[in-house]
């Protein structure tokens, strides 16, 4: 048990690096906790930043998930599913993180790197499951919800598996919660949109 909590521990220290925050301040001068939506993930990045930018934060965001993840093995082999509890500490560092007082994002590329983790054919459909919606819709925070739910309902009458099934349904949860803004705003119209000829998101 000590040694699943420091590896909980390491995870959630992984989780908690806001990449997007800090490329922003680093690079961009730029605050993205007070810009876009606010928040401090790669859709808001790209939005925010530009293209450059998100796509380093999409891919630092899904590898600190992996790494977190991987903290499970640090003691040598491990069961599978300790890969997927301890990787909720990256979730959990990405969405409270210590670096900008226990906010946080909204749980979607972290998760994506944790779920790489555990189960990579489930990745590669959820990736295209969040591309399709993201195509037909042009709303990231549409794809984040309807991707979730689609795991969670993959995993409980397709691959039977309990503790994907459990904690997928539990992050679904949060990632509505998380998304409560986007939600208003798809009802209201006013959601912003991927603009894909220019490049930018507006
Ligand atoms: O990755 C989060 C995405 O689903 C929505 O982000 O910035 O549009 O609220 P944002």
């Amino acid at each position: 048990i000590f040694h699943f909590v420091i590896s909980f521990l390491l995870a959630y220290f992984f989780g908690s690096m806001p990449f997007g925050y800090w490329i922003g301040m680093l690079f961009y001068k730029k605050n993205i906790l007070k810009l876009g939506s606010g928040n401090i993930g790669t859709t808001n990045t790209f939005r925010v930043l530009g293209t450059r930018a998100g796509v380093a934060v999409l891919l630092l965001d899904i590898f600190k998930g992996s790494v977190g993840a991987l903290m499970a093995y640090i003691w040598g082999p491990a069961p599978t599913w300790t890969v997927m509890v301890v990787g909720l500490g990256a979730i959990l560092g990405h969405t409270f993180s210590m670096w900008i007082g226990f906010k946080g994002g909204k749980a979607v590329a972290t998760s994506m790197g944790v779920l790489l983790m555990y189960n990579p054919t489930m990745f590669v459909i959820a990736f295209a499951i969040f591309l399709t919606v993201i195509l037909l819709t042009s709303m990231v925070s549409m794809a984040s919800m309807i991707g979730f739910t689609l795991v969670t309902l993959l995993s409980i009458f397709w691959l039977h598996d309990w503790l994907l099934s459990i904690i997928a349904f539990a992050l679904t949860i949060f990632v509505f919660y998380r998304h409560r803004e986007n939600i208003v705003r798809i009802k209201n119209g006013t959601e912003s949109m991927v603009h894909w000829g220019l490049g930018y998101w507006r």
